[in-house]
């Protein structure tokens, strides 16, 4: 439908609304006679002269003599839309937080802060908000710590908003990585009877106000215990079988009591799985063009929005997010970092000996060893890794085929391997592990069309803590979930 502007309506329409004397209908009128737009796209609007609507919340008010001047966003850009009205115009409930609804002609502003500014004719208070209550204040810069205290309004601030943007922008840019490379979508499971991991962080599902009654002799609601998936790797490998290329990003959950700065109990996992893989190295150019492709994408498409953080939140962020962008990651073995650590000054906490998994504090050593520039160690002890690991057959130092993405600041990003494609060896591991019974299935991938792959995952809210500079993985995501954490 072609949007109505006041060049536009029919001159029966214009004499009416000329021609009426009630205030109220003519604001009526004007609102409908505008064309409702977003802030950014009056921001960037060519048109000026055309009357517009805009509808958002404050974000400063500035009284002069004459004149009364307004911040306004409604969240499609850092940038607010400046609102000049005649101080008439002014109330008591227009106050910074406030709710409105403009309208007004859109003009070139006289400020080079700015290329246009709306000219407001009405202005209607929707949502009124006491400035001495709300716990944002005007012209204050509150920290990403304080904020936190507020879930349900932190969006309404600077530095959240724009996160957000991205983590909007960062998932458009993923899904078309896939799409653009020939990978299909699946939506794996959310609930799940396998522990993919094996690590035991599991959060179990059963209805509200169920009792484990042992008499029963059905005591769950599905035919055998539940959970909130760790991993859609499994149900993603029966699909590679079918597709090849397949991937999944989605809500996963870990029950880890871990107050950490980079664990949460609800992450989102973007996870991929490509059949006829045999090596590591396949693997690891996924892993470097996504984050590379993806990063790209977000740099050109909220620069306005990135640049708050890496000016204001983690100042000095972008060299190195340039720096991972233009340089090509680096590659160790376990046994080499195992090396770089013992034969390093520092003071570690846990231990460096090989067949210890590696800690936080060893995976930021090893990037700071290469650089600061993001690199994978391949081949992990065959003992540290979950039973679908390929085994490298090695000796003296046994092996799996798994890689793990260290990324400056944040340390594990991605996590991946080939997956044993073998029967025979999937069976002993499996009944070594007790588990033969639970993965017959999974062991029948392997009798029907067997072919050698791999895959990996990779935290989306670590991503965003690496390319941001973000320190606390709880301002990534837009509701935090982590033990002991209020819910709403
Ligand atoms: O290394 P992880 O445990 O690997 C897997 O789950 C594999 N099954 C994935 C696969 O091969 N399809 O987890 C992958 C990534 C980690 O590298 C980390 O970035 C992120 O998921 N992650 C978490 N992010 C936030 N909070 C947590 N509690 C996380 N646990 C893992
Ligand atoms: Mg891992």
């Amino acid at each position: 439908m072609m949007p109505l502007t006041l060049q536009r309506i029919p001159a029966f329409t214009m004499s009416l609304f000329c021609r009426c004397s009630s205030n109220i209908f003519q604001r009526h009128c004007s609102r409908m006679l505008s064309k409702k737009v977003r802030v950014a796209d009056a921001l960037s609007s060519k048109e000026t002269g055309s009357n517009i609507r805009i509808q958002g919340w404050v974000r400063s008010v500035r009284p002069q003599k004459d004149n009364l001047f307004l911040h306004v966003n409604d969240g499609s850009s850092l940038q607010p839309l400046q609102v000049v009205a005649s101080s008439q115009l002014n109330t008591r409930d227009l106050t910074f937080g406030c709710a409105v609804d403009i309208t007004g002609t859109l003009e070139k502003s006289p400020n080079k802060r700015q290329n246009v500014e709306l000219y407001a004719q009405h202005i209607k208070v929707v949502g009124e908000c006491n400035p001495v209550d709300f716990p944002f204040k005007i012209k204050e810069r509150h920290s990403l710590e304080y904020v936190r205290q507020f879930p349900h309004l932190r969006c309404r601030t600077n530095a959240f908003s724009s996160l957000l943007r991205i983590r909007s922008e960062a998932t458009t840019a993923i899904q078309s990585f896939f799409r653009d490379n020939g990978y299909v979508q699946i939506h794996t499971p959310i609930i799940t009877s396998n522990d993919c991991e094996g690590a035991g962080e599991l959060f179990q599902v059963e209805p509200a106000g169920h009792t484990n009654d042992l008499d029963d002799p059905n005591p769950h609601f599905f035919s055998v215990p539940a959970y909130l998936t760790v991993s859609g790797q499994l149900h993603l490998e029966v699909m590679a079988g079918a597709f090849s290329a397949v991937y999944t990003f989605g809500p996963t959950f870990r029950a880890e009591n871990s107050q950490s700065r980079r664990h949460l109990a609800e992450f989102y996992m973007v996870e991929a799985e490509i059949a006829f893989t045999e090596s590591l190295d396949d693997l690891m150019k996924v892993m470097e063009d996504l984050f590379k492709a993806t990063t790209e994408h977000v740099l050109s498409c909220c620069a306005d929005d990135v640049e708050l953080f890496h000016k204001y939140i983690e100042p000095g962020h972008r060299d190195q997010v340039d720096l991972m962008l233009k340089r090509k990651f680096n590659v160790i073995s376990y046994t080499e970092a195992i090396d770089i650590l013992k034969s390093s000054s520092q003071n570690f906490t846990f231990s460096t000996e090989w067949g210890c998994d590696l800690q936080t504090e060893h995976e930021k050593f090893l990037v700071k060893h290469c650089g600061n520039v993001p690199v994978f160690v391949i081949n992990y002890p065959y003992e540290l890794k979950p039973f679908y690991a390929r085994d490298n057959q090695d000796q003296p130092n046994h092996t799996a085929a798994a890689v793990d993405l260290l990324v400056p600041g944040v340390g594990e990003l991605c996590g991946g391997s080939l997956r044993e494609e073998r029967l025979e060896l999937l069976r002993q591991r499996l009944a070594g592990a007790g588990l033969e019974d639970a993965y017959g299935w999974y062991m029948q991938l392997r009798e029907f069309g067997s072919v050698p792959h791999g895959g990996f995952g990779m935290g989306f809210e670590r991503y965003l803590q690496c390319i941001l500079g973000l320190h606390n993985i709880k301002d990534a995501i837009p509701f935090a979930r982590f033990s002991r954490s209020c819910l709403l």
